[in-house]
């Protein structure tokens, strides 16, 4: 079934606590995605695991950290302690990936992996069975509200093909542009979770926002 993780990167950073919880009251929002950056893989900075602990407990839905940084495995042990579930880092900061996943596994997280639009789907080759969800950036990372890649709807259909044959369950979730427009065409190519930020943040009605894009997917 679809999911809407909504990004708080466009959110009201000092009230993030009542964001949130306008969010989970819509009931429409199935996880919070929380960007995390560090300046030097993508030219932005946000958040840590603090606060993200902070949140923790405002509100019942699930936790995934989209790590846009060098260096992920630092900053496991501060996401298991802020009851993150998922955790997903861009495959581009790492180069023993085997060992990173191992470790993520280990503090039981899902596995995710992001690729940065220009990535080759074939970096995903030799690692498909160490994930649950691949997230297909589709825009480049570190900024909200930029425009969707249209190239990006070829690569989620890739790697849906490329999932059916290694008949592994992962699920593909896209990140970044994603609006009432574009997220019906990449549904339709094989989007399971879709990353919102500034479409629904940027709205005057969290609730109207979502609404009118799950609309347009049912169509
Ligand atoms: C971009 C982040 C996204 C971002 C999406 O680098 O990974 O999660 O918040 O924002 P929108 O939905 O505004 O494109
Ligand atoms: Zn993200």
């Amino acid at each position: 079934m679809l999911k809407i993780s909504a990004s708080i990167l466009s959110a009201d950073f000092s009230s993030l606590k009542d964001e949130i919880k306008k969010l989970e009251k819509t009931k429409k929002i199935d996880l919070i995605h929380f960007d995390l950056m560090d300046g030097h893989f993508v030219p932005n900075l946000t958040f840590g695991p603090l606060i993200i602990k902070s949140l923790r407990d405002k509100t019942n839905l699930p936790f995934e950290a989209h790590l846009m940084l060098e260096g992920p495995e630092h900053y496991f042990q501060a996401l298991k302690e802020a009851r993150v579930e998922t955790v997903i880092i861009q495959i581009e900061t790492v180069l023993h990936l085997k060992r990173v996943f191992n470790l993520m596994k280990s503090y039981n997280f899902k596995v995710g992996a992001a690729l940065n639009p220009s990535t080759p789907i074939s970096f995903l080759e030799y690692i498909l069975e160490d994930l649950d969800l691949i997230l297909i950036m589709t825009v480049d990372p570190g900024f909200p509200a930029q425009e969707f890649i249209k190239s990006m709807l070829i690569k989620i259909e890739k790697v849906k093909n490329l999932i059916k044959q290694s008949k592994k369950k992962i699920l593909i979730e896209i990140d970044g542009g994603i609006n009432y427009k574009t997220a019906p065409l990449a549904v339709e190519k094989g989007a399971e979770i879709l990353v919102i930020g500034s479409n629904i943040l940027n709205s005057g009605n969290y609730k109207k926002a979502v609404q009118k894009i799950l609309k347009n997917i049912d169509a």
